[in-house]
């Protein structure tokens, strides 16, 4: 077994070789002057594992070819952070279910499938073989550990991410709730945990993804009008999409971290050593 990555996964696909004790493959990427990708593995692999995170149209172009390098040999694909899981459904008519159109094209000739805390489990079953999501709400514990917090309360920025925010509490037996939203008038919203108050408390928001950073930003200033102590915002996906970063460190935030689903200069934890446990 070897394992093999696009550009957009080389320091997890290291990771993982260290984990797994498997070679990684020495691999080429170069793109035509009209902007095509040209992939070339320099190693053939009679079982390999393809690790690929899709933020972008070319990452997706780019593990298909990979996919392509490898069709005689058994696949493993790890998808890190899937792109486009977002439009799971067809909220409006005319719509793709684009979730679906990727997860069908990138589930073919393999053998089995990890995602890293999908955004929407039923995606999985678009793939047409074994497709397993992993959570990293243990390396997400971990690191919130390393921030020397004192009796952090873990919140979710909805009702929808509470999940993810209880299971990273129960591994520090730590408070979880989830933020909800009132409005107050036609242009003011309130933003306040469902039952916790953040008086004095240092505070971290969890989300799956923070793309542009405004869902925790906004959140972030309200929280610290209630008296918030301090303020680290996680993603298990950074996307960090227009300025997002930026937005977050100007909103007063402590901390600003990521996994290394997609690779960040914050990213501070890692989904190697649970994707290693599952292969
Ligand atoms: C929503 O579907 C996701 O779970 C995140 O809540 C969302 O992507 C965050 O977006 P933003 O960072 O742009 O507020």
């Amino acid at each position: 077994m070897k394992v093999v990555s696009t550009q957009r996964s080389q320091v997890l696909a290291g990771r993982l070789s260290n984990a797994l004790n498997i070679p990684v493959i020495d691999t080429r990427w170069q793109k035509f002057p009209d902007g095509e990708i040209y992939v070339r593995a320099m190693q053939p692999a009679e079982k390999v594992i393809i690790c690929g995170s899709v933020l972008t149209s070319d990452d997706l172009v780019e593990l298909l070819l990979l996919k392509d390098a490898f069709s005689s040999s058994d696949v493993t694909l790890i998808i890190p952070y899937m792109g486009y899981a977002r439009q799971d459904k067809q909220f409006n008519p005319g719509e793709p279910l684009s979730a679906r159109a990727i997860a069908q094209i990138l589930g073919k000739n393999t053998s089995r499938v990890y995602t890293v805390n999908i955004h929407e489990k039923s995606v999985l079953n678009h793939f047409h073989t074994e497709a397993t999501d992993v959570s990293l709400s243990g390396p997400a514990a971990e690191f919130i550990r390393t921030l020397s917090l004192n009796n952090p309360l873990i919140l979710s920025p909805d009702e929808g991410a509470l999940l993810l925010a209880r299971d990273v509490a129960s591994h520090g037996s730590w408070e979880s709730d989830y933020l909800q939203k009132t409005r107050i008038s036609g242009e003011q919203v309130r933003i306040e945990p469902k039952s916790v108050s953040v008086s004095e408390r240092d505070v971290v928001i969890i989300d799956d993804i923070i793309s542009t950073g405004g869902t925790q930003a906004t959140a972030a200033a309200m929280l610290y009008d209630q008296g918030a102590r301090s303020i680290h915002t996680m993603g298990i996906h950074g996307v960090l999409a227009s300025g997002a970063y930026t937005r977050l460190t100007s909103a007063g935030i402590d901390s600003i971290s990521c996994s290394d689903t997609i690779e960040r200069a914050c990213s501070t934890y890692s989904a190697a050593s649970v994707l290693a446990g599952y292969l």
